[in-house]
């Protein structure tokens, strides 16, 4: 069965949609919500049987913890068995925001909410659609991105149906979310803060409030150490089509287009800025550039939409060249790498 899509405006959603679907919520159902990020797949977090209904149908492994979502600051307290001072202050600066807070988990939480683990990652979201539907469904709402696990995350409804069609209840449409990519997300229960996941709120900006943050380099599941965010294998985000990061610098994405045309394949550029002059004969039909924005807040609001449409038309190759390697890029630049990584 196909599933519902409800249009709701983002900036004044209709009370009436809202109440509907924070109703499927509290009934134990599975609703698809923009955020600022990215669609989130929903269901209320108190529930065990709705929170394994979420990794039936994203195939996620029950591994993967995911992130419960809250309308007020206050209602961590229903979930997290301490609120320490750091989050307390990384809370006030960023929430409502995309910053993913981890902290201690209280009994009572399901065990598939945490993987079982002894923590919560915890997040306010700045969207009206999605504060006013956690509202009324007077639950927290667990909700990792909407989309079959291992794909690129939905910025889109589109996406979202694409991905999810039949395997969900209700999906509410509210147009494009304006950030693009995944929560900044923060470890807080040690004696410094630790990034387990980069997002738009850089490390700079979380270190003006709570001192050195910890930066975790390893993000593969073989290195032989304890993953500490699941989330984290490498082969995340990944199109279906192979994805091949070149260093800023026209030479070697040039060659590449090259090589690809000889080979008669269809390629996809992402390119870093304003379109340069070309090579006549790299001037193909079979090749498609895109000329992303420079500035990284743009970027992240296009790039798993330029994603999605690279594999929507059927390219055998994307070619991205990597934006600089400088703080505030630092969340795009892993999100590339792991549309690289095909494992
Ligand atoms: O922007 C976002 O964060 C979006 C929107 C929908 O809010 N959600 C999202 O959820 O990206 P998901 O499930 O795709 O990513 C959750 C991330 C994963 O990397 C997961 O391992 C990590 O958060 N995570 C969840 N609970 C955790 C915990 N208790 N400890 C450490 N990491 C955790
Ligand atoms: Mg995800």
């Amino acid at each position: 069965m196909n599933t519902e899509v409800l249009r709701v405006d983002p900036v004044v959603p209709d009370p009436a949609i809202i109440a509907r679907a924070a109703e499927l919520l509290r009934a134990g159902r599975l609703v698809a919500f923009p955020t600022e990020t990215v669609y989130g797949l929903g269901a209320n977090a108190l529930d065990a049987a709705a929170v394994r209904s979420i990794f039936t149908a994203k195939g996620r492994p029950a591994t993967n913890p995911v992130i419960v979502h809250v309308a007020e600051p206050t209602q961590v307290l229903n979930v997290a068995a301490s609120w320490p001072e750091t989050a307390s202050c990384l809370a006030t600066q960023f929430w409502p925001g995309p910053l993913t807070i981890v902290v201690p988990r209280k009994p009572g939480v399901p065990d598939e909410v945490t993987a079982g683990g002894p923590t919560i990652a915890l997040r306010c979201p700045n969207h009206p659609v999605a504060r006013e539907l956690i509202r009324a469904a007077g639950v927290p709402v667990a909700a990792p991105s909407a989309n079959r696990s291992t794909e690129i995350s939905p910025t889109r409804a589109e996406h979202v149906f694409k991905s999810l069609n039949g395997r969900i209840d209700l999906l509410l449409d509210g147009g494009p979310c304006s950030g693009g990519i995944e929560s900044t997300v923060v470890d807080v229960t040690g004696p410094v803060v630790r990034l387990l996941r980069p997002g738009l709120i850089t490390v700079p900006m979380l270190e003006e409030f709570v001192g050195t943050v910890e930066v975790l380099t390893r993000t593969g599941a073989d290195d032989g150490d304890v993953v500490r965010s699941p989330g984290q294998l490498a082969r995340h985000y990944a199109p279906q089509t192979p994805v091949v990061l070149f260093d800023r610098g026209w030479p070697d994405l040039d060659d590449a287009v090259m090589f690809s045309i000889l080979d008669g394949k269809r390629a996809t550029t992402l390119e870093f800025g304003e379109a340069r002059p070309r090579r006549p004969e790299l001037l193909r039909d079979s090749l498609h550039c895109v000329f992303m924005p420079t500035s990284p807040d743009e970027y992240a609001a296009n790039l798993y939409r330029m994603l999605h449409e690279a594999d929507d038309r059927d390219a055998d190759l994307i070619l991205i060249e990597m934006p600089p390697d400088t703080p505030e890029w630092a969340a795009i630049r892993d999100r590339l790498s792991r549309a690289a990584t095909r494992a």
